[in-house]
């Protein structure tokens, strides 16, 4: 019996990989120019990190958890999420210390959710994200933002729709939370039994509840813009205020709420405009959470970030028929014939390599034929042909492959002459 892949998951194989290290270059670029620097954590971390971050009454942290007891008892998770270990690191490594204030950090590596699976979601998908620690500016909410759009822009996605909201400081969160309580109270036996749950505990997490998303009441909730107070109005204001300054068009939502706890102020999602992208057209998530370090056990520090998947990154760009210009080629291909020519080609293939260029030879045994249709398929620029009789002589014949011009060339200058053509 054959063993297969496990549900929600897939296996990205050459001729689709070469797209994933196309968007992995382009984020590391943009972070250089951004200025955000790499941070790697564990792939597993301390259960009790996501229940005091993301939230004990989030669907992450109720349904989702790949949580498992180790062999010393203590209980693990795979990271649902990046945000959470970002800032136990920052807490943990003391970051609130270094020279280079805010602190300025990108990840990218696979999260663990147990959703059900769909086009768009899976159970191991791969998210890169930015964090920006310490700084309280509303110029750095329309950095991260940016930064975002400007990754889909460069890599040609047009259908874009960003929607921003502001969940306000806790002044305003407290407000707007009675108002919810005394708004669903009365009629909370229709709800689903999560809901009543987070009635009393996060009465927020209502309107993202996926089974009540029609009730009568999901569409009259008192909107958490109505309950800003002055600081939270002018600080959504002013964010607002740069991004049109970038020239970056965006949408106000009151409804957009997040799938997580820790947000305050500014919160945010870049969705797909796209015809025919699927049911779930978000691409990208994030906001601030200017109390997550705190409840980490730090000082007081400011934090705005955002994650997207490569997965839906990828979805988007088939949606909108783009393909990314991927180059594979590679410089030359030895075509050997002969028993002595082949041994030589072992030795000629590692020069080549050693000399810094990407070159293959036949492991087949294949006919002459057979070989150049091999280079063809590695869209060889060279062909390098070798028979023993051009061994004994010393000659090796290079073939340009989209031209078809031939020259012979002394075997001992090769490698010389081929790295002058190639300069
Ligand atoms: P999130 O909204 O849970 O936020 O996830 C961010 C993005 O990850 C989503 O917009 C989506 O593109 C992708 N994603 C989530 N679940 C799946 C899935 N099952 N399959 C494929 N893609 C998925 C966070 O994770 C926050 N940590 C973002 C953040 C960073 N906020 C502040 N800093």
């Amino acid at each position: 019996m054959t063993i297969s892949i496990p549900r929600g998951t897939k296996d990205i194989l050459p001729g689709e990989v070469e797209k994933w290290q196309l968007i992995e270059k382009k984020a590391r670029e943009l972070c250089e120019r951004y200025q955000y620097q790499e941070i790697r954590t564990p792939v597993f971390e301390q259960t009790d990190l996501f229940a005091r971050s993301v939230g004990d009454t989030t669907d992450i942290v109720q349904k989702e958890m790949y949580t498992f007891t180790d062999r010393g008892g203590r209980s693990l998770t795979l990271r649902p999420e990046g945000t959470a270990a970002v800032v136990r690191s920052y807490v943990e490594q003391k970051m609130y210390g270094f020279p280079n204030q805010p602190v300025k950090l990108y990840y990218m590596g696979p999260r663990f959710r147990y959703e059900r699976p769909q086009a768009g979601r899976y159970r191991q998908f791969v998210q890169f994200g930015v964090e920006a620690l310490g700084s309280a500016d509303p110029a750095i909410d329309a950095e991260v933002i940016a930064l975002a759009m400007n990754l889909y822009w460069e890599l040609g996605l047009r259908k874009l729709k960003l929607v921003i909201n502001s969940l306000g400081d806790t002044e305003s969160r407290n407000a707007h939370r009675e108002a919810l309580i005394n708004h669903f109270r009365p009629r909370i036996g229709e709800f689903c039994s999560d809901c009543q749950t987070r009635l009393e505990k996060n009465p927020m997490r209502i309107l993202d509840c996926k089974k009540d998303r029609e009730h009568e009441l999901m569409k009259t909730a008192p909107s958490i813009l109505d309950y800003l107070n002055e600081d939270s109005r002018k600080y959504f204001e002013k964010v607002q205020q740069y991004l049109k300054d970038l020239d970056i068009p965006f949408e106000v939502d009151s409804n957009l709420v997040r799938g997580l706890d820790y947000y305050n102020h500014t919160a945010f999602e870049i969705m797909s405009d796209a015809e025919g992208f699927g049911a779930i057209t978000t691409l990208c998530g994030g906001g601030r959470y200017n109390g997550l370090v705190e409840e980490l056990g730090g000082p007081e520090t400011p934090g705005i970030g955002f994650a997207l998947s490569f997965e839906r990154f990828i979805a988007a760009l088939e949606a909108e028929n783009i393909s990314l210009n991927v180059k594979q080629e590679i410089d030359c291909y030895i075509v050997a014939v002969g028993e002595k020519a082949r041994d030589y080609s072992v030795k000629l293939l590692h020069k080549l390599r050693m000399a810094g260029f990407s070159a293959e030879r036949d492991y087949l045994n294949r006919k002459i034929k057979g070989q150049f249709k091999a280079a063809d398929r590695c869209h060889a620029k060279y062909a390098a042909i070798l028979g023993d009789n051009e061994l004994e002589a010393n000659k090796i014949n290079l073939k340009k492959m989209d031209t078809g011009e031939q020259e012979e060339i002394s075997l001992d200058e090769f490698i010389d002459y081929f790295k002058s053509i190639m300069e």
